[in-house]
């Protein structure tokens, strides 16, 4: 009882420091739009010295990237929970371009501390990687989701996120996205643009959807790509601690500790679901999209899924 009313006290206050906390400010690089704080440092982003046995897992944002992260975590340490629960998410695996609002360093100053082999993560499209990625032929994951999933988890989490823009309304919000104007840019440019380059590198395409329809297959894809092998009762074990029930539970990757997120609003781990985005497009909405969708993806081999 007396436990419940403190965490009751610590939710009300920490919901009151969201409240008063500004969003944060934007600018752009190249024509995508990104945290101001990091143009003003782009520089040193994009001297970013890779190291050959870094790992980077890249995908556009809520494309599934934290359960990526996990999963790879996971795997590296040959399903062993307690080390995987060693720290959050976000501390395990830096950020690259993310400034947050209480620090005055980036995730590239937590990667340069980090003893190697690190495991990185990024947002941003193929033509920003800084160029050390590619001369030290650093292997790469990138995640991709259907773009209608991605974009309601995208607008859910920027109601919850001060780091990013105020979405608006929904409607609001999906001319924003068919405009082109989000943080980390077009969803289309970024997923064709890390399709086209795994001809040229040693890129992991994988998709959100097939994790969720069969993620033994797709967690053993992983594992063989970081040149790993597992016994089945350890990839039966992975599965089991990624799965969205779990995850949502476990302190180290549901980023209840944020400030600047707002679970209350909507929850990190919101859906975790295919189709979701039915409810969320009005018919014309659907029909505006699918257009949208034929015309941009005219010139990809890349096909998505979209239905449960
Ligand atoms: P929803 O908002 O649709 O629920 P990212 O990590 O790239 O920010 O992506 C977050 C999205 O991935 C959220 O989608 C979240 O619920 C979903 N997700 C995270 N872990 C998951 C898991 N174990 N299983 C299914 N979905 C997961």
């Amino acid at each position: 009882m007396v436990e419940e009313m403190a965490n009751d006290k610590v939710e009300k206050t920490s919901e009151l420091q969201w409240g008063l906390l500004c969003r944060g400010e934007f600018s752009q690089v190249n024509g995508i739009i990104l945290q101001k704080k990091v143009c003003d440092c782009w520089d040193k982003i994009w001297n970013f010295q890779a190291k050959p046995d870094d790992l980077l897992i890249a995908s556009y944002p809520k494309a599934g990237t934290t359960w990526t992260q996990e999963i790879v975590d996971l795997i590296q340490n040959d399903g062993d929970i307690e080390k995987s629960r060693r720290a959050p998410i976000q501390l395990r695996q830096p950020f690259l371009e993310c400034i947050k609002m209480t620090k005055i360093f980036a995730g590239i100053d937590e990667a340069n501390m980090m003893p190697s082999p690190r495991t990185l993560k990024t947002h941003l499209p193929v033509q920003l990687l800084p160029p050390s990625f590619w001369e030290e032929n650093c292997k790469i994951i990138y995640v991709a989701r259907n773009p209608k999933d991605n974009l309601v988890s995208y607008y859910h989490f920027q109601r919850m996120n001060k780091l990013l823009p105020d979405p608006g309304s929904w409607d609001e919000y999906f001319e924003t996205v068919l405009a082109g104007n989000v943080v980390w840019g077009s969803w289309f440019d970024h997923v064709k643009g890390w399709w086209k380059k795994k001809d040229s590198h040693p890129i992991l395409y994988i998709f959100y959807e097939d994790i969720m329809k069969d993620p033994k297959c797709e967690i053993r894809k992983i594992m063989e790509f970081l040149g790993k092998n597992l016994k089945e009762d350890v990839l039966d074990k992975i599965v089991y601690n990624t799965s969205f029930d779990i995850m949502k539970k476990n302190p180290m990757t549901n980023y209840l500790n944020e400030i600047t997120m707002n679970h209350n609003l909507s929850p990190f781990l919101r859906k975790g679901i295919i189709g979701d985005w039915k409810k969320q497009f009005t018919e014309a909405q659907n029909k505006q999209f699918n257009e949208c969708y034929e015309k941009n993806m005219a010139d990809t081999s890349l096909s998505f899924c979209m239905e449960p």
